[in-house]
């Protein structure tokens, strides 16, 4: 059997209700230092993948007991530790490979420390979560009728793992691109491996939101805890997509700007007929995010070396990862924004409130 497991976290001390409904009701600092004890939890088994090959394959949630918050504050060292132990408790339940998700794959050196702790291979799944978050905003902007040749582009969190991809895959779709983070001087180094690559020359900024407010798209992959755009920050009739976990983009843009699109970042529709987390993440059945789609890739093709790891960009791990996906069936989910499907009269909604 192809096996694998993805490790998981809660985002916020909200999250850990989904498992405990007691913690409901339980201040967050409690929860918080609740899960500072625990060691990892198996959530679940996933069951019912079938590749369109016919190979089929099962896993694993592990959960590592930090929220997002606790993964930025706490010593890094002590988080990694808690990380590796997780990914150790995957091993002993017969994963061959396993995936980092949200921030487990954030913090430290994105998975090399990790994959030096387990003899299985380990992946954060950020290759396909570029490769099918950029086909997600291609069909997206298709459908709100935006040219991505004309129209100027920005990407928050630019010079992260997901954000360093995502901006290689736009540059050669665009012409007007925007590389925004904090460090400038990792900013000026990406600008110029993209000028070398493609010869477009992108503007860099550290404001966020003089690069949103400008924007005709948007994607968001930043490492911040918190909300970084906030309705006032999107211009009229933009497309963003949010490939953050947790979140970039604010809940306060769905009930303030119905002039705007916001769609998760690469939600994929795995392969099989009877496809079972046993676990609720937010996804209807049969639905994953594609850090996770990644994992359960590599297991069905039976690839059990490290895949996606560290923050440096190869373009043939993107088009590997989105052949093998095509392979074996997993797609691009539609569009989803806020947890629910985007329907053709939303669509039709936010072009005529954006005058269109
Ligand atoms: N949806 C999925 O399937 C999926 C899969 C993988 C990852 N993710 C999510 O994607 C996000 C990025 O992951 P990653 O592995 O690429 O992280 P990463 O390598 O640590 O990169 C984070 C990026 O965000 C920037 N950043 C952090 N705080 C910022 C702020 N306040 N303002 C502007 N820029 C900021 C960082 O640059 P500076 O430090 O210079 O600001 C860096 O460019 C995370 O939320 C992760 O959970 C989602």
């Amino acid at each position: 059997m192809n096996t694998f497991a993805f490790i998981f976290h809660p985002l916020d001390a909200s999250d850990v209700a989904r498992k405990y409904t007691f913690a409901k009701y339980l201040p967050p600092l409690v929860i918080e230092f609740g899960l500072k004890l625990m060691p990892p939890v198996v959530a679940s088994k996933i069951t019912g993948i079938k590749s369109a090959t016919g190979a089929s394959a099962e896993g694993w949630f592990v959960g590592c007991t930090l929220t997002a918050r606790q993964m930025l504050q706490l010593d890094q060292d002590y988080v990694i530790r808690k990380i590796i132990r997780a990914a150790q408790k995957a091993e002993e339940l017969g994963a061959k490979i396993i995936g980092l998700g949200a921030f487990t794959s954030v913090v430290g050196d994105a998975g090399i420390t990790v994959s030096r702790h387990v003899s299985v291979g380990v992946t954060t799944g950020n290759s396909y979560t570029a490769g099918a978050g950029i086909q997600a905003l291609e069909l997206a902007a298709r459908r709100m009728d935006i040219d991505m040749q004309t129209c100027s582009v920005a990407v928050i969190g630019a010079t992260g793992s997901v954000g360093t991809a995502c901006s290689h895959l736009l540059a050669d779709k665009v012409s007007d691109l925007t590389l925004v983070a904090r460090d400038r001087t990792r900013l000026e180094a990406l600008q110029q491996q993209l000028c070398d690559q493609s010869g477009l020359k992108a503007s860099i900024t550290t404001d966020v939101s003089e690069a949103t407010r400008r924007s005709d798209l948007v994607v968001t992959a930043s490492s911040a805890a918190e909300p970084l755009i906030n309705p006032g920050d999107l211009k009229k009739g933009a497309v963003v997509l949010d490939i953050a976990r947790p979140r970039d983009v604010s809940k306060k843009v769905a009930d303030e700007r119905e002039d705007v699109l916001v769609i998760e970042g690469g939600v994929i529709k795995v392969p099989g007929d009877n496809v079972d987390f046993h676990f609720n993440f937010g996804f209807p059945p049969g639905l994953a995010f594609a850090c996770m789609a990644e994992t359960m890739i590599l297991a069905l093709e039976g690839t059990y070396e490290s895949f996606s790891l560290g923050r440096e960009y190869s373009a043939e791990r993107v088009r590997r990862i989105c052949a093998l996906a095509d392979k074996h069936g997993f797609k691009v989910a539609g569009l989803r924004s806020f947890e629910r499907p985007v329907t053709d009269e939303q669509i039709e909604s936010i072009r005529r409130k954006a005058g269109r």
